[in-house]
């Protein structure tokens, strides 16, 4: 019997008939966070979303409504400024599978949560970036965003209040920066995405150098639950740091993968569980706790709680909560070998220790997994992370690191094993093509 339960909130309706339609959307509680905002007093809502502890589920796990409060607002008698929302949709992060699924069943969740946060910082305009291939998810926020105006809930006057918002939906090109938030709102002003020096921060100079809000999908999809519940209500639903549910995705060694919701802290022991079970009924060897740029863990760490505060006490980060699930036949050095192609192909070039760090990586890691590696390419890998992490311009460079320091951490044996006899995965005379992808 399973300790962790799934615990459908961001997810409650999944499955029902057609949820992104507005009308079943409407049935299901839909607008009625929306309605109630209206009513408070746009700093009571800002104190509303601190208080409740809700953290961005973009990645870093910034409070969200600490970062709403940073928002510069007009002092008595002064013109009010434009302010903007963005809302991070470009779902790159290797392994990640939650913002999608979002947008494709319950679209409107999310753009509640946006007009609510309009609402709050005062803002008349948002913006939905969104990965330029998710054509599909492109197409159901463009609906979705028209039923909405069509319903009243954007436009000018929404629901009598006063209040004007409109949004637009953004298509990127398919670039795993452009969802770094500043990179982000460079291709969104119509630039190379590339990011920016911080300070200053997006809440004084972001889209169009104005104050703005850059959040995740998940993040502003938790927001209307969170009016219509209560701070109090979210809280209890996972630990004091990281309260709240998560949609972890399952990828890998499960029998069935896909997203769970539960609450915060869960650990990957339930989840597993949750999942069916291991798919090949082999040991899990590794794991990453929230995407390949949080570092690995192995099987010694399936009882550490997935949330904010308790994967960095156990050496890694949450992340996107994109848990890939690796049992004792698969390759790490492999693995890390595909991770670190896809860091080098999506390095923007802009700093040099991500630039050549992560190409260097790659030809380290062909070395190796043809079996002319040596003991000395372990030690420069080693080097060249040194040389990486704290070192780049953005935070690419450091997550490129993390699946390379935590596997040599937890795994030498297999390293030197490579080294000596070539990789103990593949069949013999198997190359890696350099260069290939
Ligand atoms: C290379 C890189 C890629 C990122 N990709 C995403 C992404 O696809 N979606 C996202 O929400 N955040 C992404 N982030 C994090 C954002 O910079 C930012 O922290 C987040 O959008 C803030 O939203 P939140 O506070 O709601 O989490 C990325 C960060 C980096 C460094
Ligand atoms: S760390 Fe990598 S992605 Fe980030 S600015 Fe430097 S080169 Fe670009």
């Amino acid at each position: 019997m399973t300790a962790v339960q799934l615990t459908p909130v961001l997810t409650k309706r999944f499955g029902t008939d057609q949820p992104w339609k507005i009308d079943n959307y409407e049935r299901l509680d839909g607008y009625a966070g929306l309605r109630k905002a209206l009513t408070i007093a746009p700093d009571d809502l800002i104190a509303m979303v601190k208080d409740s502890n809700l953290r961005g589920r973009g990645g870093a796990g910034f409070p969200t409504g600490m970062k709403w409060q940073f928002i510069p607002q007009a002092k008595e008698g002064e013109e009010p400024q434009p302010h903007y929302v963005v809302v991070n949709a470009d779902e790159g992060e290797p392994g990640t599978c939650r913002d999608l699924p979002l947008m494709m069943n319950d679209p409107h969740s999310m753009i509640e949560g946006i007009i609510i946060a309009c609402f709050a910082v005062r803002a008349a305009h948002a913006f939905i970036y969104i990965r330029g291939e998710a054509v599909h998810a492109i197409r159901r926020v463009t609906a979705a965003v028209l039923e909405a105006r069509a319903k009243g809930y954007l436009g000018t006057d929404i629901l009598g209040s006063g209040f004007d918002c409109e949004i637009t939906v953004h298509a990127g090109a398919g670039a795993y920066i452009c969802g770094e938030e500043t990179a982000l709102l460079d291709s969104l002003e119509g630039r190379r995405g590339q990011p920016r020096l911080k300070p200053p921060f997006p809440a004084t100079n972001g889209l169009y150098d104005a104050p703005t809000v850059v959040n995740n999908v998940g993040t502003l999809a938790s927001v209307p639950y969170i009016v219509l519940g209560g701070a109090a209500w979210f809280k209890q639903l996972g630990p004091d740091g990281s309260p709240g549910t998560s949609i972890y995705s399952l990828s890998g060694r499960v029998k069935n993968p896909g997203q769970y919701e539960a609450p915060m802290g869960s650990t990957l022991a339930e989840l597993i569980e949750l999942a069916g079970g291991m798919s090949r009924g082999k040991d899990i060897k590794f794991w990453t706790p929230g995407g390949s740029s949080t570092p690995l863990l192995t099987r010694e760490h399936l009882d550490v709680p997935l949330d904010f505060d308790a994967t960095v006490k156990a050496g890694t980060m949450n992340g996107t909560s994109a848990i890939m699930i690796f049992d004792e036949d698969d390759c790490v050095v492999r693995a890390t070998l595909k991770w670190s192609e896809f860091y080098r192909h999506e390095s923007c070039g802009k700093c040099t220790p991500c630039r050549e760090g992560t190409y260097w990586y790659v030809g380290i890691y062909e070395r190796l997994e043809n079996g002319e590696g040596t003991e000395e390419d372990i030690a420069t890998l080693l080097d060249l992370s040194d040389n990486i992490l704290g070192r780049s311009f953005c935070a690419l460079g450091d997550g490129a690191v993390s699946p390379v320091t935590s596997s040599i951490k937890f795994l030498r044996d297999e390293y030197l094993a490579h080294v000596e006899h070539g990789c103990p995965f593949r069949a013999a005379g198997d190359r890696v093509l350099a260069g290939a992808h």
